[in-house]
């Protein structure tokens, strides 16, 4: 069975002290309020992550870094690379968030680089892979993820696989307050188990935590993640907020 993970992508927000203030009122609502059967991970800017891995330390709260850069050190003024994420005490980091593809111009290529390093550097990678409002209008939106997958993760051997979790995010879903349908998310979900499961094994895809993403609320979470192939959730604007993240992580739990 896949993990079940919540994670909070917390993007460009929140100045190094709003970030450990954020971090340890959810480190007390997480101990107190929650049953500790799901993974909680927060993704804050690069620079908080040494402190709120520290802050972290003996919760159940993983930290994750955003992006990492897809090669090992260098003159790339400006990046990060997986060495330096693992060297603060982050485990997780997102990659091909659909921001970094459209306004970085990642490829799937590049993609599969950054998760060969991050992986190489024992992190955990959360992939981000979806389609644009345009390519479902058209009609493309399996063939654009079929390709995100299969470039970006199914090139990898199976034990560097085990340590990816994959994040469905439909790029008109992200910050516009509308979601997917609980069906329309879990038929993707399940496209993507099926192309785990013919390259790898079954229980190769049946152990990968498949996560959605896009305007996850408290209010509409639970319906989301009561579906078969929806492992947990990917959440930005509703991970800013102690009591929004919560109450996101209560729908998980409910579901369990
Ligand atoms: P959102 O963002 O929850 O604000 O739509 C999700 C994401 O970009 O990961």
């Amino acid at each position: 069975m896949a993990k079940k993970i919540v994670a909070g992508n917390w993007k460009m927000h929140k100045t190094l002290e709003e970030a450990q203030s954020l971090l340890t009122e959810i480190r007390g609502m997480v101990r107190d309020e929650t049953k500790g059967k799901c993974e909680v991970v927060v993704c804050p800017p690069s620079i908080a992550l040494h402190s709120l891995s520290r802050l972290a330390e003996g919760s159940q709260i993983k930290v994750g870094a955003q992006n990492c850069h897809h090669n090992e050190q260098g003159a790339f003024t400006g990046e990060i690379s997986a060495s330096m994420i693992s060297s603060t005490g982050a485990s997780y980091v997102i990659t091909g968030h659909s921001e970094r593809r459209q306004y970085f111009a990642e490829t799937n290529d590049e993609l599969l680089l950054k998760n060969r390093l991050a992986i190489k550097n024992g992190l955990n990678v959360i992939y981000c892979v979806g389609e644009t409002l345009s390519q479902r209008q058209n009609h493309e939106h399996f063939k654009i993820i079929q390709e995100q997958i299969e470039k970006g993760v199914l090139a990898l051997d199976r034990k560097e696989f085990s340590q990816i979790s994959i994040a469905y995010e439909p790029v008109w879903a992200i910050g516009t307050g509308v979601t997917a349908s609980p069906i329309e998310a879990q038929e993707i979900h399940a496209f993507i188990r099926n192309l785990i499961s013919n390259h790898f094994t079954s229980e190769i895809a049946d152990d990968t935590a498949i996560l959605y993403g896009g305007s996850v609320k408290a209010d509409n979470a639970k319906e989301l993640f009561s579906q078969k192939d929806i492992d947990g959730g990917l959440i930005g604007g509703a991970s800013l907020k102690a009591r929004d993240f919560i109450e996101i992580i209560h729908a998980m739990e409910q579901v369990l």
